[in-house]
């Protein structure tokens, strides 16, 4: 039995192979065609932190395949008042088939994994959000671009720039990321994505200045400068982040049809213009549209893993 909880954890192969899943069942779903993949199973999605995308997409994703999935928001279990971690992944996981679990502190999610008797999904922790690198990915196949597109990342050293280093440092893509003087990335994972690059022949670039990550890249991305559970620290990231907005003038540095990818939700005016990122909408929004179905890749790849 396999989790997901961050890409460090497989290989090039095992990503694309969850990604083709996904063209398919996203194909059939396209044509209207049922999907019964995972019939009569329950995904039970724990939430300590608010979501839009992911608590859609996986519980239509869930539904669409012919299952059902439970919505379990911190604030009504008892996990809320204190009832450990272990406890609660030992509970769950004897009632349902997987879970998806949104929360702070990545060990902590490593040792509910590590209680379960299902395969745990990552839904965005402090460290890494692998599910949306998977329809980021896939977003970028679709829009006719693979590991060989030069990746730019502007802003926070946050959970979305360890997801991107470990997507190109196991694909083998260039990665330039551009971080303000004490928002870097985490040391450590770098050093391990350091190790992948070696493997794969992947190379992540840090800097400190955003034109010099976009000059030349084929797609620039970014995300929110204040993340959750950081909301105290809003005024103090602004200050720090000041010349980090990606705007008109920084993506002429990139290469021509060079394409903006955002996470969502966005705040207009900080990481990125109001201006580029409409320019950009219809790629931000299949990116959106693409958790749905990269996610049912994922959970599909899982389920097939434990009856292989
Ligand atoms: N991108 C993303 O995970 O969005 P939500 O926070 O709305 O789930
Ligand atoms: N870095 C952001 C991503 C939101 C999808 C956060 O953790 O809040």
């Amino acid at each position: 039995m396999r989790h997901f909880l961050s890409l460090k954890d497989f290989t090039k192969a095992e990503i694309l192979e969850m990604i083709e899943i996904a063209k398919e069942i996203k194909a059939e779903q396209k044509a209207k065609r049922p999907t019964p993949f995972l019939q009569n199973q329950s995904l039970g999605m724990i939430f300590e932190k608010s979501s839009t995308r992911t608590r859609v997409s996986f519980e239509v994703g869930m539904y669409q395949l012919g299952g059902q999935a439970l919505f379990l928001s911190s604030r009504d279990i008892q996990l809320g008042r204190g009832e450990p971690m272990k406890d609660t992944a030992r509970v769950i996981s004897r009632m349902v088939d997987m879970i998806m679990i949104r929360t702070f502190s990545h060990a902590k999610l490593e040792e509910f994994a590590s209680f379960s008797k299902v395969p745990v999904i990552n839904g965005l922790s402090d460290d890494y959000h692998p599910v949306q690198l998977m329809a980021d990915y896939m977003t970028m196949l679709e829009h006719g671009l693979d590991a060989s597109a030069k990746v730019a990342y502007v802003g926070d050293g946050n959970n979305m720039t360890h997801s991107w280093m470990m997507l190109a440092a196991k694909l083998g893509m260039e990665l330039r990321i551009a971080t303000p003087k004490g928002y870097e990335v985490n040391p450590e994972i770098a050093k391990l994505a350091e190790g992948f690059c070696k493997e794969s022949g992947g190379k992540i670039i840090y800097t400190n200045d955003p034109k010099e990550a976009i000059a030349g890249a084929d797609v620039v991305t970014t995300d929110v400068w204040t993340s959750m559970g950081q909301e105290e620290e809003q005024k103090q990231r602004e200050i720090a982040f000041a010349g980090y907005t990606v705007d008109s003038a920084m993506m002429k540095l990139a290469n021509p049809g060079v394409k903006f990818l955002h996470c969502l939700p966005v705040h207009r005016g900080e990481e990125v213009t109001e201006e580029v990122f409409e320019a950009h909408a219809d790629i931000i929004f299949d990116e959106a549209e693409n958790r749905l179905h990269a996610q049912k890749g994922v959970m599909v790849w899982l389920d097939r893993k434990r009856n292989a």
